[in-house]
Formats: structure tokens, sequence, C-alpha cells
């Protein structure tokens, strides 16, 4: 019997996992070389992105900032700084008691693994998005290190 169709595309990403050693393991069969890796465990990704350090208030600034977080579209935090903010998803006050840091990652990194088809926007994913803007085509809307900040505030809201 031949072997499924998929069978090669997985043999690849193993070469691929095993030529490249202290990379954290790739995410799954979607990934390709253009996908930033990470790995899901269970409800969420417990490494930090390319091993990137996350610092609370650089991650406030980039959400007071808007620009490419642009969570207060959505969420409201209790913050004399972000007073103006969306009401279509929970506030995020409290969420650091709630989620774990690996949960909140995953939730920014790709909550669509989460929540299929919600409103949010998965921050750290370039593959199999659909509507994506011209500018953010091939490139995670956030960085690995933006995501880490982002992580390390959330996981300051208690
Ligand atoms: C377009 C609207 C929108 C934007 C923008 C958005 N979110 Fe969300 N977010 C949601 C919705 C809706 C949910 C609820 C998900 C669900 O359907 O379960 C959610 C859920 C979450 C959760 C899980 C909350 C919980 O209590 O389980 C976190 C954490 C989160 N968002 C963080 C962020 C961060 C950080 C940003 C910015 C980098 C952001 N979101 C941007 C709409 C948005």
């Amino acid at each position: 019997m031949p072997p499924p169709p998929q069978l090669p595309v997985i043999v690849a990403l193993y070469a691929l996992a095993a030529a490249a050693p202290g990379t954290p393991a790739w995410a799954d069969e979607r990934a390709s070389e253009a996908t930033p890796l990470f790995q899901v465990v269970g409800d969420g990704i417990s490494q930090p992105l390319a091993g990137a350090r996350g610092d609370a208030e650089r991650g406030r600034a980039l959400l007071v900032e808007r620009a490419a977080a642009n969570c207060l579209l959505c969420h409201a935090v209790s913050d004399p700084s972000m007073r103006v903010a969306g009401n279509v998803a929970p506030a995020l006050d409290g969420v650091g008691r709630r989620l774990s840091a690996a949960q909140l990652r995953l939730r920014i990194a790709d909550i669509q693994r989460v929540s299929p088809g919600t409103a949010m926007p998965s921050y750290y994913r370039v593959d199999s998005l659909d509507r994506v803007a011209a500018e953010y085509r091939g490139k995670p809307i956030l960085d690995a290190r933006q995501v880490e900040d982002i992580v390390a505030y959330l996981a300051s809201l208690k």
C-alpha cells in the first residue's frame, strides 16, 4: 500500500526539527519554514517565544500605544491611561489570576487554537490566516519580544 500523502511532509518536518538543535520543537503540521515556531503543551505555550524575556512595563506601554497591539479595541483594562477601550471581549483585569503565563502566551500568540472563529487575531502566527492586511502578510502582527512583554504585563494583572 502506498504511504499516505502527508507522510513526506511530516518526515521533512522531523528532519527540519532535528537539523536545528536548541530551537523549540515545531508547532504542528501546518508549520512552514516561514512560520514562527512554538510548541503548544496542553492549554498553553510554556516556553517564552524565541527565548525572549518579557517586561511588564514595556508590555503596558504597548497597550497604551495601541498601534499593532490594538488590544484596547476590544478589551478594557482598569488603568487611567487606558480609559478608551472596547467591550466586545472580557476585561483583562485580574487575567493574571485566571490564566498562567503559558495560557496567556498561547492566547496572545494564537487564540484561534483556543477559540476557533473568535474575533481576536492570532498575533504570532503567519500561516493559514485569511483577511490579513497587506502590511502584515508574511510576518506576525507582534514579534516574540512584544508578545513576551504583553504576557508579563497581563501576568501582573492580579
Ligand atoms: C477584535 C477584538 C479583539 C482584539 C483586538 C483582542 N482581543 Fe483578546 N479576546 C477577544 C475576544 C472576543 C475574546 C474571547 C475569546 C473567546 O471567544 O473565548 C478574547 C480573549 C482574550 C484572552 C483570554 C481571556 C480570558 O479571560 O480567557 C486574552 C488573555 C486576550 N484576549 C488578550 C488580548 C490581548 C493581549 C490583545 C492585544 C494584543 C487582544 N486580546 C486583542 C477579542 C479581541
